[in-house]
């Protein structure tokens, strides 16, 4: 088998981390969550007292960043990825990122990898583009009763808001801005579930090989 390279991009809470993992797992492939990155490194910032606009020191934690930092259990929640979308502005720390995830993606068997910019910047040569999204009221309310299920107390509108303002500083900012590739196959899934979303995109995957 050649290696196969799957880039899946899209706004926050649209499902694309549910389908990299299952499609991962379906073809046996190594997966990359590149939110962790960002993730941790606000994590970082925010455990040292560091000023999270201030793109010099920035830059700095995302050089010294190791895989041990990934696996910081508290990168997950609500406010790990308000943290993680203030940092991914600054362009010094994206570009300490590039090299470790060109390496994942380029290992012998290829890769899943999913964020916001792997089809655009990091992996413009994947095999299989996906640009997997959904309307922010949707993807809103999925947060919520992801969140009720969990026992919290959660008020929708609340989630809405900050389903949309991650939206806009993620499509609006200089340095590699949310958007699908030219030669992404976008993924509505609004209207679909986990499986037919993987179905879906199993049929691309099928359809390159
Ligand atoms: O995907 P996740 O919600 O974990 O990403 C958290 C934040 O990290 C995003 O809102 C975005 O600002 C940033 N990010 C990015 N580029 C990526 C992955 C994540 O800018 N490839």
């Amino acid at each position: 088998n050649k290696p196969l390279l799957i880039a899946i991009d899209g706004p926050a809470a649209a499902g694309k981390g549910t389908l990299a993992q299952s499609l991962a797992g379906r073809l046996d492939l190594p997966y990359l969550d590149t939110g962790l990155l960002y993730r941790a490194i606000g994590k970082l910032m925010q455990l040292a007292g560091l000023d999270l606009d201030d793109a010099a020191a920035a830059t700095v934690v995302a050089g010294k960043l190791t895989p041990a930092d990934l696996r910081r259990p508290d990168l997950r929640g609500r406010e790990a990825g308000e943290l993680a979308s203030r940092v991914a502005v600054h362009p010094g720390v994206r570009a300490a990122l590039v090299a470790f995830q060109r390496d994942f993606a380029h290992g012998p068997r290829g890769a899943v990898l999913d964020g916001r910019d792997i089809g655009t910047v990091i992996c413009p040569d994947a095999d299989v583009k996906l640009y997997v999204t959904a309307s922010a009221e949707v993807r809103a309310r999925r947060r919520t009763d992801e969140l009720l299920a969990k026992g919290r107390a959660v008020d929708y509108q609340a989630i809405l808001a900050e389903v949309k303002a991650r939206d806009a500083r993620d499509s609006g900012r200089a340095e590699a801005p949310l958007r699908p590739a030219d030669d992404a196959i976008v993924i509505d899934t609004s209207a679909l579930g986990p499986a037919e979303v993987l179905a879906t995109a199993l049929s691309f995957v099928e359809n390159w090989r």
